[in-house]
This record gives C-alpha cells, sequence and structure tokens, in this order.
C-alpha cells in the first residue's frame, strides 16, 4: 500500500523520536520515499545523521543550508507528499500546528502541505490532560487532520498515564490502512447535493437558510479522496474544492437543482442529498425591486417546490444507493424515519439544531445515521470531515 508513496516523516524535540528511527525504517521497507524534516529541538533527541542514512535523503531542519545558501522550499515539499506524519508530536508543535506559528521548517512544511497529515502526540500525561493541548487537538481535528492517540503505560518521567507515543508498528498499520480503504470509492461516481437555495423574490431578495455548504462539500472531498469521480451540484457557497475529482456545477434555485440532479442521477452509483433546499418559492419573482409602499405590505405568494431527494427516490435502480439528510428541530428520529421511507431513501443522516455545535455553519456535526433496514447508529460530536469519513464509511459497509 505505501510502495511508491512519499511521505514527510516529521520529528518533534520529545524523548520518543528515538522510536522515529524504527517508523523510518518501515516505511523504507514497505518502499515509500521519505524526507525527513525535523525540529531543531528533535536534533537534540536524535542525529541528522542516523536519519538521512536510513532514508536516503539529506534531512531538512532549516529554512536554508547555511554554508550554500541553497533555500529549502516548503511549497514544493507540501505538494511532493502524498501524506505528512508528524512523529513523535510534542505539546507545543501541536500548539503551533494549530495556531499556525509558522517559526521552523517543519510547521511551516505543515502549513504547506496539500496531502493528509497524522499526528502522532507523545507529551507527559499531565500535558496532555490540559485544556489548551486538548483544544488544540481538537482544532487539528477539526482542519481534517488524522490524530493517532497516544497510549496509555509508562513515560518517561516514569508516571503511568495517556502521553506515550504510539509504537511506530502501529503508527505503520495506521497509514497502511489509512491508504488501503483510500481508493474503494474508484471507479464510483457519486452525486452530491450542497449548501442552500436561493429563491427570488425580485432582482435583489430571496427565500433562503444558513446553510454553508461545509457538510456537502467534506462529504464531497472524503468521497474524492477515495477514488469516487463526485458531481457537486451545489447552491450559492463561498468555499470552493482544488480536487480534480470533483466537478462543481453551480446552480441558485431548488428547481435548477432538481434539473441537474435528474440529468446526473442516472449515471451514478451514489447520490448524497445534503442541501438545505427550500421547499416553497415565490410564484413569481418581481420584474424590479419591490418598492416599500406607505400602507400596502405585500404579500408573497408562495408554490411548492420539486422535492429531489423524492425525485430521484422515484427513479432509483437497485443499484444505486440514495442517501438524504433530515435537519430536524424537534421530534427528530420520528421525523427522520419518516422522510426515509417517504423519500425511499437506503439510508438517512440525522442532525439536530438542538445539539450545540451541530447543523448549519459549524464546522462540526453531531450525527445519527438510520438505514431501511432499520438499524439506528449515533455518533459523538466530530468535525465536518470526521463525519463525512463517518458517512462515507457507512455507505461503503
Ligand atoms: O451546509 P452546512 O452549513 O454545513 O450545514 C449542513 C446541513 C445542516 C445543511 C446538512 O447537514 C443537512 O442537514 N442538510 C439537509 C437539510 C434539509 O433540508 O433537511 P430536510 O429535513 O428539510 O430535508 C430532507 C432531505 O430531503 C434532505 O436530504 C434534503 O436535501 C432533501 N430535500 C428537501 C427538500 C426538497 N425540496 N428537496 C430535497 O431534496
Amino acid at each position: 500500500m505505501l510502495k511508491g508513496k512519499h511521505i514527510i516523516l516529521g520529528i518533534t524535540g520529545g524523548i520518543a523520536a528515538y522510536k522515529s528511527v524504527s517508523l523510518l525504517r518501515l516505511f523504507i521497507k514497505a518502499g515509500a520515499e521519505v524526507q525527513v524534516v525535523i525540529t531543531p529541538s528533535g536534533k537534540e533527541f536524535i542525529t541528522p545523521v542516523t536519519l538521512s542514512a536510513l532514508s536516503g535523503k539529506p534531512v531538512v531542519s532549516e529554512f536554508f543550508t547555511a554554508n550554500s545558501g541553497e533555500w529549502h522550499s516548503h511549497v514544493d515539499l507540501g505538494l511532493w507528499a502524498d501524506a505528512m506524519v508528524i512523529a513523535p508530536a510534542t505539546a507545543s508543535s501541536i500548539a503551533k500546528m494549530a495556531n499556525g506559528v509558522a517559526d521552523n521548517m517543519l510547521i511551516t512544511t505543515y502549513l504547506s502541505a496539500k496531502a493528509p497529515v497524522f499526528i502522532a502526540p507523545a507529551m507527559d500525561l499531565d500535558m496532555m490532560a490540559h485544556p489548551s493541548t486538548k483544544r488544540n487537538i481538537e482544532l487539528l481535528k477539526s482542519y481534517g487532520n488524522h490524530i493517532i492517540e497516544p497510549a496509555e503505560g509508562e513515560l518517561a518521567s516514569h508516571l503511568i498515564g495517556k502521553g506515550r507515543m504510539e509504537e511506530p508498528e502501529g503508527i505503520f498499520e495506521y497509514l497502511k490502512n489509512f491508504f488501503a480503504s483510500s481508493q474503494d470509492l474508484s471507479g464510483k461516481k457519486v452525486l452530491i447535493t450542497a449548501g442552500p437555495t436561493y429563491e427570488k423574490i425580485d432582482p435583489v431578495r430571496f427565500i433562503g437558510n444558513y446553510s454553508s455548504g461545509k457538510m456537502g462539500y467534506a462529504i464531497a472531498e472524503e468521497a474524492a479522496r477515495r477514488g469516487a469521480e463526485v458531481t457537486i451540484v451545489s447552491g450559492p457557497v463561498s468555499i470552493s474544492t482544488n480536487s480534480p475529482n470533483i466537478n462543481v456545477i453551480k446552480v441558485e434555485s431548488a428547481r435548477d437543482m432538481h434539473k441537474e440532479c435528474l440529468k446526473i442521477f442516472p449515471q451514478c452509483e451514489y447520490a448524497i442529498m445534503s442541501a438545505a433546499v427550500a421547499d416553497y418559492a415565490p410564484v413569481e419573482c418581481a420584474e424590479n425591486k419591490i418598492k416599500r409602499e406607505k400602507d400596502e405590505i405585500p404579500v408573497i405568494k408562495l408554490t411548492k417546490n420539486p422535492d429531489i431527494a423524492a425525485s430521484l427516490g422515484e427513479i432509483k435502480t437497485p443499484k444505486q444507493k440514495l442517501i438524504g439528510f433530515a435537519l430536524e428541530t424537534n421530534n427528530e428520529e420520528v421525523n427522520a424515519v419518516e422522510k426515509l421511507k417517504r423519500k425511499n431513501l437506503d439510508m438517512i443522516v440525522l442532525n439536530s439544531l438542538q445539539d450545540k455545535g451541530a447543523g448549519f455553519g459549524t464546522d462540526t456535526n453531531k450525527i445519527t445515521i438510520f438505514d431501511c433496514e432499520g438499524n439506528k447508529t449515533t455518533y459523538p460530536l466530530k468535525s465536518k470531515n470526521e463525519v463525512a469519513k463517518d458517512i462515507i464509511e457507512y455507505i461503503i459497509k
């Protein structure tokens, strides 16, 4: 799985740095190309000579080589990598990564990395348990970074608790599994709706909602990362994607979204309806801006929009899977299961505005999945990137 992969191995200044040598050897044995980037304090724990001898490449630590003035481009390194692994990651480096404190080559490389990042924390138990470390780790998770949780055990301080860096074999397995699962949607076509719809009242006003598109775009990124060819039919949002596997079709109204989805769905294996589609639209859009009249209050007559998910449910073939969302404020489970059945969905992802950090606009979400076989799976609050991973994994399973 790792043969030919370009891996940046980031080493920071902790006692567990000695284990990075074993990790490096495992990567090299598996056929990966490894570039070691080490922080100045990392060099206090392990010598660059050992690391460059094993990796077959000069170790990068400073922004430039002092005697020749040769510049080391963190941007090029960030583009070169298929994965960046930071092991061990100290509390200080974790804080810098979480907050963008770019004061060494490792952190600038991290900030430039386009590839998935894996972070293996290693520190004393009290540092690990400190609210600031916990908050920084949560921030890193919310950026989509993978945290390889430290184990419990005896620490360098001889105290016993959580903070021991995961063993090199464990980190290696984590990466192997990541790349193994990474192409499981290869050759599949996935349609995703995302964002809000705008239903025009006049040239300057519309009926809309608070959807940012973050949930739908996160699902699209995860599906694309796993090899799918993804089309997002997106309402008006301010986010974008660079993934070459994602095609974005921008629409404004529910009717336009409906039209595009009907065109694309027949070629797809999966459709995931995460858009917050307006159920109603004004019967007509005024040609000119509606003026404020002295006494008269305008009445906007509404008409029902097409139900996109239900339309796809009607034409779905046995080879296709249709996944809906339910955004609820009350009676959540009953409403979600009712939508699952009424729209002929294979599964529905419930998120409730009663849950703090869930739903519109946030970087996090808290979901419960119901499937058409009657199963219910509840997840804790997670970053939308992690939620996207859970959803895709559920669909594949
Ligand atoms: O975009 P974010 O800010 O990240 O927020 C994410 C989200 C809250 C928008 C997302 O997680 C979510 O819940 N999306 C569905 C919102 C919604 O409209 O739910 P609903 O319960 O009203 O609709 C049920 C399902 O039918 C949804 O899959 C919806 O896309 C679909 N639908 C609804 C109405 C309609 N006319 N056509 C549809 O296809």
